[in-house]
């Protein structure tokens, strides 16, 4: 069979008097009337460890929306026992009945489910309703959608035969059980990392961040009803040493799917390494990691354009998207108007909490985030080379709310245009005009990543000149556009250098390293 392509899903306004918007509003009351209690998932159980942490929305600590039951390494080992317990069945198991169940969670999040994973998307990581329907519902969605399409080209991927002999290849899962390790910043990242693997045909336990639970929830139950067999994905809530202790020490440890910190990957991958030996087979290691993505602007590009992508695409979810712009080039000769417009858009953006929809910048997802960021604010404002044009203030009182901040550096390897911030900061460089050459190798060599960036020209010797010598400085390269939002299916999202394995999500890659091809020579 195949599975004809997708289109992507239609992205909802939430306009003011619209009826999704109140749908949604409703979904926040009803959120807002139950207190949760959410379970570990482990093969067919809903376990309650009864060591019970409380989950509040990251802008109002005084709103309790529940709690979760965190486990420990026993829940580790049954969680690993789980998955390889499941893995015949699911292995042998037709891959039109995975793919069937895929696109059923999929309509299931577009249909019934999408106010609810956007309410909880809202509420546990502290987005706004535009940027939940995005981020959470729609590209979700897309990704189960893409991805059990590009499964079914691979499995119809088959090598040439000649007369006598028939070849073809058989798209096995990985042996053994995978682990998908998410971050909170993306609903969507959170429930393709389990769901591609699965797809492929492994068994996975699924450690969501404690900061994206209560969306993580809603994903289970969506996959539970679309009719996922008990213990295919194994959801739990353990600190990153439990679990890494139980599933690196596994010998039938076969796959990371991570997205996170570029420290925590590194630590990881050193784990594997130091116990390769005592794997069945070497583990696929998959990780988008860390970013500091920028904007590179020449003298002939649009003020206008320039600083528009610079306010969405540095503040949108408060900066703590992967592909945020963290770092601008601007040449002296746009830079008053670029600054005036961009101020202009940012004296607009209204910060406070997800319930009143006319709020553009929420809170920060929590404490450790807060004074990881406002630290850099504070060494920006004692570095004499740096100006803070918009922003600087923060106030955790409530919520962990920080200003859109910018600073505009003249030292163009200040720290916090080097490194990642992963907040709602904008550093900018003011460069001579007439030094475009010169700032593409500044671009290039600033920072260790490379996941987005972009390139604001209208001339097209300057567009093509940084294409070429910003070939490796970012997996995604935006010509004229933000750096943030990159659709599935239009356009693969990954970096490679210290952002990653660059697999890019949502895209045939990425689900091939989650088979092992057995190539089979009949002869007849
Ligand atoms: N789709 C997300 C973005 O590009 C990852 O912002």
């Amino acid at each position: 069979y195949n599975v004809p392509a997708p289109k992507n899903e239609p992205v909802l306004s939430y306009a003011p008097g619209s009826k999704e918007r109140q749908l949604l509003k409703k979904a926040l009351a009803d959120a807002r009337a139950v207190e949760l209690d959410i379970p570990m998932y482990i093969g067919a159980e809903e376990v309650r460890s009864g060591k019970k942490k409380k989950l509040s929305p990251p802008h109002d600590h005084q709103h309790v929306l529940g709690y979760f039951h965190e486990g420990d390494k026993s829940h580790v080992e049954q969680a690993v026992q789980a998955a390889l317990n499941a893995r015949e069945l699911w292995v042998n198991l037709g891959w039109e009945h995975r793919a069937a169940i895929f696109l059923k969670a999929a309509d299931l999040l577009a249909g019934p489910y999408r106010y609810k994973i956007n309410a909880a998307t809202m509420l546990g990581q502290s987005k706004n309703a535009f940027q939940a329907e995005i981020d959470s519902a729609c590209e979700l969605i897309d990704f189960l959608r893409f991805n059990v399409h590009f499964m079914s080209q691979i499995y119809h991927d088959q090598p040439e035969s000649s007369p006598g002999v028939w070849n073809r290849i058989e798209y096995r899962a990985l042996e053994g059980f995978t682990f998908a390790l998410t971050p909170f910043n993306f609903t969507a990242i959170a429930g393709n990392l389990p769901t591609s693997m699965a797809m492929m045909g492994n068994t996975v336990v699924w450690k969501p961040a404690n900061t994206q639970i209560y969306a993580a929830n809603v994903i289970m139950q969506v996959l539970k009803e679309a009719g996922l067999p008990d213990g295919v994905i194994n959801l739990i809530y353990v600190s990153g040493p439990d679990a890494g202790d139980v599933i690196f020490s596994h010998r039938e440890f076969a796959g990371l799917h991570f997205t996170g910190s570029t420290g925590v990957f590194q630590g990881m991958w050193k784990t594997i390494g130091q116990n390769i030996q005592q794997y069945r087979s070497y583990p696929r290691i998959v990780g988008e990691t860390g970013g500091k993505d920028f904007v590179m602007v020449h003298k002939s590009a649009n003020a206008k354009e320039v600083s528009t992508a610079l306010s969405r695409g540095a503040f949108e979810y408060q900066g703590q998207k992967c592909s945020a712009a963290s770092r601008a080039y601007i040449p002296s000769n746009l830079w008053d108007d670029v600054k005036k417009y961009m101020l202009e858009d940012l004296k607009s953006f209204k910060m406070g909490g997800t319930e009143d929809f006319g709020n553009f910048i929420n809170a920060v997802i929590d404490e450790k985030a807060f004074n990881s960021i406002t630290g850099y604010i504070e060494k920006a404002r004692q570095n004499p080379m740096n100006e803070i044009i918009a922003g600087g203030k923060y106030d955790k009182s409530k919520g962990y709310f920080i200003e859109p901040t910018v600073i505009v550096s003249k030292d163009p390897s200040s720290v916090t245009m080097c490194e990642e911030i992963f907040g709602p900061v904008l550093t900018i460089y003011v460069y001579h005009s007439e030094n475009f050459e010169q700032t593409l190798e500044l671009v290039d060599s600033t920072s260790p990543y490379a996941l987005t960036g972009s390139i604001f020209a209208k001339d097209r010797y300057a567009i093509e000149l940084a294409a070429k010598k910003l070939t490796n400085a970012a997996g995604n390269f935006y010509i004229n556009d933000k750096p943030t939002g990159a659709v599935v299916g239009q356009q693969p999202f990954g970096g490679a250098r210290g952002s990653g394995t660059n697999d890019k999500a949502g895209a045939k890659v990425n689900l091939l390293r989650w088979v092992s091809l057995r190539t089979v020579k009949e002869t007849f």
